[in-house]
């Protein structure tokens, strides 16, 4: 016989977040709120993880989740993961670019996602380090893995900026504003006007030409503005919101256990 907790252990999907700093150690809080799944957070740097992840649990009697959270060092912890949100890696410093970033990150996202896969052959990887689409690709060619299984997280970071900042310009609800932003996170990022629309009516009829394009800048420059703000490191609280997401949707799309 299985304790009540044993059981719900067993039916929860397994999320492993790699790397516990800002990113990975929000994302990990956002995750255990959900009370959806069993979380590992792993890090290279001893205690880290371990110190957030009982933090993350002890919040749990006062918000009202039990989501097993484990914090680690060891990827033992990680095998059977159905996702793994991977942010190891250092940001960016202002005036850096994203793609400064590669050859460090590079060397720790391979090394990070051949632990991974040895221990979790079925797993879904939802890439956050930058530069993320040179990761993404570095991630693909070390696993192995079908290209449905590697996705990089941009597009939702990116439309919600683009949401944000349209919703301050006309006064609305962000949540009633749609946008579309494709293409790479950088500078070959495409913000598509044409696919914004609030509460469906097409943006263009709601500003100026000129207002939009400022938008579509500030939208690609997004990232930018707040590390020249925090000058200490990059955004993390809608990128971990935005790769919380990934995840619910694909635990949505393919029922629990993911
Ligand atoms: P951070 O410095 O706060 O955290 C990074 C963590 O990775 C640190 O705790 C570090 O100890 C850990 N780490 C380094 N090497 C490791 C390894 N081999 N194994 C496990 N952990 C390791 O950085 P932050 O702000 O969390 O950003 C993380 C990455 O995500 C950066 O590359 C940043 O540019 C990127 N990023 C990407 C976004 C996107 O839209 N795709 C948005 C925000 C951040
Ligand atoms: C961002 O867009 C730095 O890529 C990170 O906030």
């Amino acid at each position: 016989r299985f304790t009540f907790y044993e059981v719900t252990r067993m039916t929860r999907p397994k999320i492993t977040v790699v790397g516990a700093g800002n990113v990975g150690g929000t994302t990990a809080q956002r995750l255990a709120e959900k009370n959806l799944y069993d979380v590992v957070l792993i890090d290279i740097a001893e205690g880290v993880a371990q110190g957030k992840a009982l933090d993350i649990s002890q919040a749990g009697p006062v918000c009202g989740y039990s989501t097993h959270v484990v914090g680690t060092s060891d990827y033992a912890h990680t095998a059977g993961s159905s996702i793994a949100v991977i942010t190891s890696g250092i940001p960016r410093k202002p005036g850096m670019s994203r793609d400064e970033l590669l050859a460090t990150n590079a060397k720790i996202v391979k090394s990070v996602v051949t632990e991974l896969v040895s221990r979790s052959q079925n797993i879904i990887l939802i890439l956050v380090t930058n530069p993320l689409d040179a990761m993404v690709h570095v991630a693909r060619t070390v696993s192995g893995l079908p290209k449905s299984r590697i996705i990089g997280m941009a597009g939702v970071l990116d439309s919600a900026r683009m949401r944000t900042f349209i919703a301050a310009e006309l006064q609305v609800p962000s949540t009633d504003v749609e946008a579309m932003v494709l293409g790479g996170h950088g500078d070959t990022m495409v913000p598509l006007p044409r696919y914004t629309t609030v509460k469906g009516k097409p943006v263009s009829e709601l500003m100026s030409k000129d207002k939009l394009d400022a938008i579509v800048k500030r939208t690609r420059d997004g990232g930018a503005e707040i590390v020249g703000l925090l000058k200490t490191g990059s955004a993390f609280y809608a990128p971990s919101a935005s790769a919380v997401a990934m995840v619910d949707a694909i635990r949505e799309f393919n029922g629990t256990p993911a």
